[in-house]
């Protein structure tokens, strides 16, 4: 195993402690995506008598989840999730985030926004001081594509198309290249998320995560978001 993936193992193991802490039987865990999420899920498959179920963000989640025995439901049927845990791509000091590497990013925040906390996992990668190094995911309309790419680059981005790739919702995705340093994460996000076409983006900044566990090689750091300790029983 890399030592990257040792880390995201790491952060996986913290993460199923703290939501183990804060299920009952009758919880259901929100499940992100991505080879971080893959860690948590394989380790929470040794638990799964905790809690009633699972809601994933992505099919692949879905079906790996399905193959530890692990109960999956259809988030329709569901109206609140104890817990959200995913990785991400990019960490800000404000515990903003980028995701969707994967390109799961619309279920993963509507996912995550039906969660009570949101619980982001990572190796210590992934922080960074200001965001937009890593191309920011932004899921469009197929038909839309080259009109919301030319509205980007109207924003400074630099588009890309990412080729042969269809989401869960049989949408495109454009990577935007070249935003680094996003100022106002926020701002961007719901400025990106007004253009028509769009889907969502990358960006977790309006729904940030409530609490992040970052892996390094010798400690688990938490990081909790300033604004919600009420919410936290840490
Ligand atoms: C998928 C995501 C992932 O959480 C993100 O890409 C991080 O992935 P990994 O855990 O493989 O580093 O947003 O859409």
């Amino acid at each position: 195993m890399s030592s990257q993936d040792t880390l995201k193992k790491a952060a996986a193991k913290a993460a199923i402690e703290l939501t183990l802490s804060r299920v009952c039987k009758s919880s259901i865990i929100g499940i992100g995506t991505g080879t971080t999420a893959n860690f948590f899920i394989d380790l929470l498959a040794d638990c799964h008598h905790n809690f009633l179920g699972t809601v994933a963000s992505s099919k692949i989640s879905e079906d790996r989840l399905r193959t530890n025995g692990i109960k999956v439901l259809d988030p329709n049927d569901v109206s609140e999730l104890g817990v959200y845990v995913d990785g991400a791509d990019e960490i800000n000091s404000d515990l903003e985030l980028i995701k969707g590497g994967g390109g799961a990013l619309t279920w993963e925040k509507i996912i995550s926004s039906m969660a009570r906390e949101f619980l982001c996992i990572a190796d210590d990668s992934k922080r960074v001081k200001s965001l937009g190094k890593f191309p920011l995911p932004i899921e469009v309309i197929p038909i839309a594509r080259n009109k919301v790419a030319r509205e980007l680059i109207r924003l400074g981005a630099n588009p890309r198309w990412r080729r042969e790739f269809v989401t869960d919702n049989g949408n495109h995705i454009i990577d935007a290249h070249g935003l680094w340093p996003i100022e106002s994460p926020s701002a961007l996000e719901a400025e990106i998320n007004q253009i028509s076409g769009v889907v969502t983006n990358g960006i977790f900044a309006n729904n940030s995560p409530d609490i992040v566990l970052i892996a390094s090689p010798n400690q688990i750091t938490t990081h909790i978001k300033r604004d919600n300790t009420s919410k936290l029983l840490l």
